[in-house]
């Protein structure tokens, strides 16, 4: 017997290792027999301990696996080790065909799987025996022939699209449920009377940008990630901007939208969409705390405190050392037409609005946005943004009027972050449900300012 651990032997035996390992090729498995039966079982790697089978040999010391290839003895398994290994083989009926499938200029195998934008496809084996690449039929949420259709025609719909790395490989399902989050409003919120206000329209200005009117007070930009929480975020923003308006910056706040989506659970569906009515009453009655104090995280956490409480009681320390209450706001008030929600921005404020999303709008990337009718049979869905100022431009179109809003998929999203859509036509249907509310800011701060 041989140990092949010696270097000495391995070179007077090259020759015969060589020939050794060509035959140690074969599986047999599936030949039953007393073979390391009659030999006995060897430890390390012991060439002469083998049995002649096929006019080859097979193996039973410990080394006739490392190989890989399997030129174990067939009752090596069972004999000296004492498990059933290697299971046997399954049956190879379906031998891989030779030719692959095309992906672009690539080839692939067999059952290789490739990913196609929010799709995956295998090449599969068609029943007459050829390859084929079969995939899924989701519809995309970045779709080229929409950015194509938008961009090889921008002078006419008014704006330009691009593809987004974050939209990217998802489907139009997954942004409708997860980037949007507003569930229509119920009937007799729609039913719910615009104040009337006096004013005259023609005094308005013909543009307004609340950032410029009101700077740092104004809410930046955020992110929902892939949480449909829109009906949050639109309106702890709206809240806190108003907050810092009214009293002039000493109550300057970001209001917490993860407060909403962790905490109004009553008929709402966290990041699954919320009523704007809803969220308001909320608001109205229970309050909010600040974003520091209870930072968004995009997800259903549990809500961390009491629903009723001070501000200290959710362990929160507030801005303004009088305040000892949650932010609350007083009733949501729905604000009619154009130049109403004008007026009211100009007076107290950005205001809410509910818009409805088309495929076409993920891909926007500048302009004035009016939905075309790229993609305009696909699934759509409610969102809710916020409207903080407007403007008109002149266009080959002629002059167009816009709504400036701030949306809530981060700042490399659109204008920074931002959109502009026309404005006095209902586009998307974002006059049809427009609200506000009024801050409870801390009375002696409200005294101050009347001074
Ligand atoms: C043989 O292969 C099996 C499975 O890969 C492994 O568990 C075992 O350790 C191997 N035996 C030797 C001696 O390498
Ligand atoms: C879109 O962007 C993604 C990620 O940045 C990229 O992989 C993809 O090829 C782009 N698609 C098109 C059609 O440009
Ligand atoms: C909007 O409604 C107000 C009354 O609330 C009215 O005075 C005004 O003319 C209306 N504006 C438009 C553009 O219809």
């Amino acid at each position: 017997m041989l140990h092949r651990d010696a270097i000495g032997f391995v070179l007077v035996s090259l020759a015969v290792l060589a020939t050794a390992n060509a035959a140690r090729n074969d599986d047999f498995a599936d030949l039953r027999g007393p073979y390391c039966e009659n030999v006995g079982c060897c430890t390390d790697r012991v060439d002469s301990c083998s049995v002649p089978i096929l006019g080859t040999l097979c193996y039973c010391d410990e080394f006739c696996n490392v190989t890989r290839v399997d030129d174990c003895c067939p009752d090596y398994w069972s004999h000296c080790r004492g498990v059933t290994y290697p299971p046997p083989p399954p049956p190879t009926e379906a031998p891989e065909p030779a030719i692959g499938c095309r992906y672009g200029n690539r080839a692939l195998r067999w059952k290789q799987e490739v990913r196609d934008n929010c799709n995956k496809c295998v090449c599969e084996q068609m029943p007459n025996k050829e390859l084929e690449l079969l995939c899924e039929t989701n519809v995309c949420l970045v779709d080229q022939s929409i950015i194509e259709g938008v961009n090889r025609d921008t002078d006419r719909v008014g704006w330009t699209a691009t593809n987004y790395s974050q939209f990217w490989g998802r489907t139009l399902d997954d942004g409708v449920k997860l980037r949007l989050g507003t569930l229509p409003p119920q009937r007799f919120v729609m039913n719910m009377n615009p104040v009337k206000r006096i004013y005259d329209p023609y005094a308005l200005p013909a543009h307004f940008d609340s950032r410029i009117r009101w700077g740092e007070y104004i809410t930046g930009i955020q992110d929902q990630g892939w949480c449909g929480s829109s009906w949050a975020i639109s309106t702890a923003a709206v809240a806190s901007d108003r907050y810092g308006i009214v009293s002039n910056g000493r109550e300057a706040v970001q209001l917490s939208a993860q407060h909403l989506v962790s905490c109004d659970t009553q008929g709402q569906q966290s990041c699954s969409g919320g009523h704007l009515d809803r969220a308001w009453s909320f608001t109205k009655f229970y309050g909010l705390v600040d974003e520091e104090c209870f930072p968004y995280v995009a997800s259903n956490t549990a809500c961390p405190f009491k629903k009723r409480g001070s501000l200290q009681q959710a362990g929160c320390r507030p801005k303004f050392s009088d305040r000892v209450a949650r932010y609350t706001v007083g009733p949501a008030y729905r604000l009619g037409n154009e130049t109403d929600i004008m007026y009211e921005i100009t007076r107290s404020g950005p205001v809410q609005a509910t818009m409805k999303v088309y495929h076409d709008f993920f891909t926007y990337n500048g302009g004035i946005y009016k939905h075309s009718t790229m993609g305009i049979n696909h699934k759509q869905g409610y969102h809710s943004v916020r409207i903080i100022g407007w403007g008109e431009d002149r266009t080959n179109r002629g002059m167009v009027k816009y709504w400036l809003v701030a949306n809530s998929w981060g700042s490399n999203w659109g204008e920074d972050g931002y959109f502009r859509i026309e404005r006095g036509t209902n586009e998307c249907e974002i006059e049809t449900f427009v609200i506000a509310s009024w801050p409870h800011v801390h009375r002696k701060l409200l005294a101050a300012r009347n001074h």
